[in-house]
């Protein structure tokens, strides 16, 4: 065990911390990661309760996983797609049978979800560009001669696709307007569709509301001419947690189908079992044309996917998929993604995140009850929120989007329950994530509830003596 963590000092002095600035930047020594655990070199024993940023699914250092890669560290690492690797063609064959849709679907692999993305809208776009000039495909050719083919990709806000160029132009999010005004063009968004806080319409009609006007901006975006594709995370991530609600997704679905749109689904931060299924859009009966897969995929190695179905890669067998990048089908990622994979589905941790999450929703609840602060709990799984408010009754927000980087409570009780409780909770804007590793067991969850507990009296004292 170091006694003098200088590495720390040099990560601190040299590295640039991600979203901050870096002055006071004084990240904690670390020894080694097991479960749940992290251990750090002063003697800390911390939970993460945020899984690593949701990148670690199956907890720090699974077993199973460590000797998939340490077999493939002894094989190859890394050749470039001239070549086959077993572990490569195994996990593109994997994806394509597990995800929805035929089988016949095509593998990109990436690094990182943002990466995922920028090849999922590039993709789309080609996609449509063969089928209007290589295929004659002018569906609704109510604008005759209009430059060139579609390309606009309808996002919406409240949400997170990542921060290179084109995944954060397609974000709703404020960490977005860094990149204002040089985001790239040809993006439009739409509202998200929030159970909570409809940005429109009643509690009865809010879903089909926001469906109609989804179709209005298509409509008056230039429809099939214009727009190539919808994005959207099927459960909200880092806008705060926001599940679909029913109908929604079959909604945008159709609407998509009605006008050649593909459908993009960005499940960098759901799949994996997050939510009770390999990837959350199992939950709705619908079959997206793109799929987006990142963080725990790749189980302790930066390796993503975006998953072409059978449509969308067709159109790539006779035309170039313009698109690449060094490591691309990395073995050794691909050995970890498969072994997760086995993990996951063949010793029962997936069985288990339904029994888990409803356990940890009941404890969510019960605390809901006890203090006035929350003014929501939501999520599905082991992925939850609970959305912190100044009034319950009229669900004032603790903050305004545009007070994104401004302190509040919510960072007072992600300190408290880090340095008090050793519960690693990132902040969050608007409350406290609940999104352990999926082999949380019951214990661990009623011990981090009993911190959150005490958080939340916190929280509520200073909300009533304000
Ligand atoms: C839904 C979603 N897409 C994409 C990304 C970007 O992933 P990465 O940080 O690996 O680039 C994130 C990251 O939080 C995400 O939540």
């Amino acid at each position: 065990m170091s006694n003098f963590p200088e590495f720390a000092a040099n990560q601190a002095r040299h590295m640039m911390q991600c979203w901050s600035s870096q002055e006071g930047y004084d990240p904690i020594a670390v020894d080694r990661t097991e479960g749940c655990w992290i251990h750090t070199s002063d003697g800390r024993r911390i939970f993460d309760l945020r899984s690593a940023h949701e990148c670690i699914n199956l907890g720090f250092n699974h077993p199973r996983v460590i000797a998939a890669l340490k077999r493939q560290l002894e094989q190859v690492i890394y050749v470039t797609d001239d070549f086959a690797t077993e572990p490569t063609g195994a996990l593109a064959r994997r994806l394509a049978e597990l995800t929805p849709g035929s089988c016949n679907k095509r593998v990109y692999f990436a690094q990182s979800g943002a990466a995922a993305v920028e090849a999922a809208i590039k993709g789309a776009r080609l996609f449509q560009y063969n089928r209007m000039f290589h295929e004659g495909g002018i569906r609704h050719a109510d604008a005759p001669g209009q430059y060139p083919y579609p390309y606009k990709i309808i996002s919406r806000y409240k949400s997170w696709h990542g921060s290179t160029a084109s995944a954060s132009s397609v974000s709703g999010d404020p960490r977005r307007w860094f990149q204002e005004p040089l985001t790239v063009p040809g993006v439009v968004f739409a509202p998200e569709a929030n159970a909570f806080r409809p940005p429109f319409g009643t509690p009865e009609n809010y879903v089909e509301e926001n469906l109609n006007y989804l179709e209005y901006i298509i409509e008056n975006e230039g429809g099939s001419n214009k727009v190539a594709a919808v994005i959207l995370e099927p459960v909200v991530g880092s806008n705060g947690i926001i599940p679909a609600p029913p109908g929604y997704l079959r909604g945008v679905r159709d609407i998509c189908d009605r006008w050649g749109l593909l459908m993009i689904v960005d499940e960098t931060m759901t799949g994996m079992g997050r939510t009770g299924k390999l990837l959350a859009i199992e939950h709705s009966d619908v079959e997206p044309d793109i799929i987006i897969m990142g963080k725990a995929l790749g189980a302790y190695c930066p390796l993503t996917a975006t998953v072409f179905s059978e449509k969308v890669s067709a159109s790539f067998d006779k035309h170039i998929f313009g698109h690449g990048q060094s490591y691309s089908g990395h073995a050794l990622g691909c050995a970890g993604a498969l072994a997760a994979l086995d993990v996951l589905l063949e010793d029962g941790v997936l069985n288990d995140v339904e029994k888990k999450g409803q356990y940890l929703e009941s404890k969510l609840r019960e605390l809901a009850e006890k203090h006035s602060c929350v003014g929501d709990v939501r999520g599905i799984g082991l992925f939850f929120t609970m959305e912190l408010v100044a009034d319950r009754q009229t669900k004032e927000p603790l903050r305004k989007t545009t007070e994104k980087y401004s302190r509040t409570i919510v960072k007072d009780v992600s300190e408290f329950l880090f340095k008090e409780k050793n519960i690693y909770v990132p902040s969050d804007k608007f409350g406290i994530w609940v999104v352990p590793p999926l082999i949380v067991t019951e214990q661990e969850i009623d011990w981090f509830c009993a911190g959150i507990d005490e958080a939340l009296d916190m929280v509520d004292q200073r909300l009533c003596s304000r």
